[in-house]
C-alpha cells in the first residue's frame, strides 16, 4: 500500500493503471475511519481492481466556527487499517496541494445545497462537491462510495455527477451503527458519557417513525412524535426533522412510494445527523 501526497505521482500511477484495463474505485473521507468508512472500503475491494482510499480533512467544506482544527486526525491508524482491508493507495494530499494560492474554482448544486443541513451550514455542500469533483477528476475512478449516513451529501453528489456528466459510477451504502443504534461518525469522540447515551435516542426516534408511518399516521404527526421523544433528553437541541422525497429533497405529506427522514440534533456542542428510509407499502 502506498501514501501518496502529490496530484501529479498518483495521476502518473493511475493512467498506467487505467491503461492496463484495471477499474479503480475511490472511497473519499476525512480519516478518522471507522466500521462506516470500512464497509465503503470493503464494497470497493471487492468491485474493483484498484482501490483509492482519499483522506483530506477539506477546510472548504468547515465554516468558520465548526471544528476544522480539531477534527480528529490519525494517519497512523487509519493506514493500519487501509492496510488489513486491502487498500492500494491512501491519497493524502496537503491543503495547498488541493488549494493552492489562486483558487477560484468551486461547485454548486443548486437548490439542493441551501436546505436542511445547507441551511446550517453555509457553503458546506459547495465545499463538499468541489473537493469530490476535484478528487474525480484526479484520480478517474471507474466507481466512487458514499455512504447513505450523510443523505443529503449523497444526493448532492450524484446530481453533480449526472449533471456534469462525469463519468463514474456512484454507490451509496447503507448506514453503518453501533451495537445500541447510534449512527457511527467521526464526530461521536466528541461527546461526553451523557451526550453519548442520549443519543441513542436518534436512532430510537427514527424507527418509531417509520412504525407510525407504516400504521398510517402522516408526516406532521410523526415529526412531532419524534421531535416530542428528542426534546425529552436533556441537552438536546434540535436542528431539524424533516420528511422528504428521497431524490429531490422535496416535501411529501404521506408515504406513497418512500420518504426520507432526516434530522439533525445537537448534543452539547456536537450536531449528529442521522436517517432512514421509509418505504410505502404498495396499494
Ligand atoms: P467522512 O465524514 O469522513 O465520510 C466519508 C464517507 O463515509 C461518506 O461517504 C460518509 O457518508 C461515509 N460514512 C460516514 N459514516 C458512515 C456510517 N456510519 N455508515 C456508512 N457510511 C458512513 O463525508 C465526508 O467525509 C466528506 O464530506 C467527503 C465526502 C470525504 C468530502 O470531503
Amino acid at each position: 500500500m502506498k501514501v501518496i501526497r502529490n496530484i501529479k505521482k498518483i495521476k502518473t500511477i493511475l493512467s498506467k493503471a487505467r491503461s492496463e484495463g484495471r477499474t479503480i474505485g475511490i472511497v473519499p473521507t476525512m480519516g478518522a475511519l471507522h466500521q462506516g468508512h470500512l464497509s465503503l472500503i470493503r464494497r470497493a475491494r471487492h468491485d474493483n481492481d484498484l482501490v483509492v482510499v482519499s483522506i483530506f480533512v477539506n477546510p472548504v467544506q468547515f465554516g468558520p466556527k465548526e471544528d476544522f482544527k480539531k477534527y480528529p486526525r490519525d494517519l497512523k491508524k487509519d493506514a493500519l487499517a487501509c492496510r488489513k482491508e486491502g487498500v492500494d493507495i491512501i491519497f493524502y494530499p496537503p491543503v495547498k496541494e488541493m488549494y493552492p494560492s489562486g483558487f477560484r474554482t468551486y461547485v454548486e448544486v443548486e437548490g439542493l445545497s441551501t436546505v436542511l443541513c445547507g441551511a446550517s451550514r453555509p457553503g458546506h455542500f459547495k465545499g463538499v462537491a468541489t473537493v469530490v469533483a476535484k478528487l474525480f477528476n484526479i484520480i478517474l475512478p471507474s466507481r466512487a462510495y458514499f455512504g447513505q449516513k450523510d443523505a443529503q451529501q449523497a444526493i448532492i453528489i450524484k446530481k453533480m455527477s449526472s449533471d456534469l456528466n462525469m463519468p463514474v459510477e456512484i454507490k451509496i451504502l447503507p448506514i453503518v451503527r453501533e451495537k445500541d443504534g447510534l449512527a457511527m461518525s467521526s464526530r461521536n469522540v466528541y461527546l461526553n458519557k451523557e451526550e453519548r447515551a442520549n443519543a441513542v435516542i436518534l436512532s430510537q426516534a427514527l424507527a418509531k417513525a417509520k412504525k407510525m408511518f407504516h400504521s398510517g399516521k402522516n408526516s406532521r404527526e410523526v415529526i412531532l412524535a419524534v421531535s416530542g421523544m428528542i426534546k425529552e433528553k436533556k441537552g438536546a437541541k434540535i436542528d431539524y426533522i424533516c420528511a422528504v422525497d428521497p431524490q429531490g429533497l422535496g416535501p411529501v405529506k404521506n408515504v406513497k412510494n418512500s420518504i426520507l427522514l432526516l434530522l439533525a440534533v445537537k448534543f452539547g456542542k456536537t450536531r449528529l445527523i442521522d436517517n432512514i428510509i421509509i418505504h410505502g407499502k404498495k396499494n
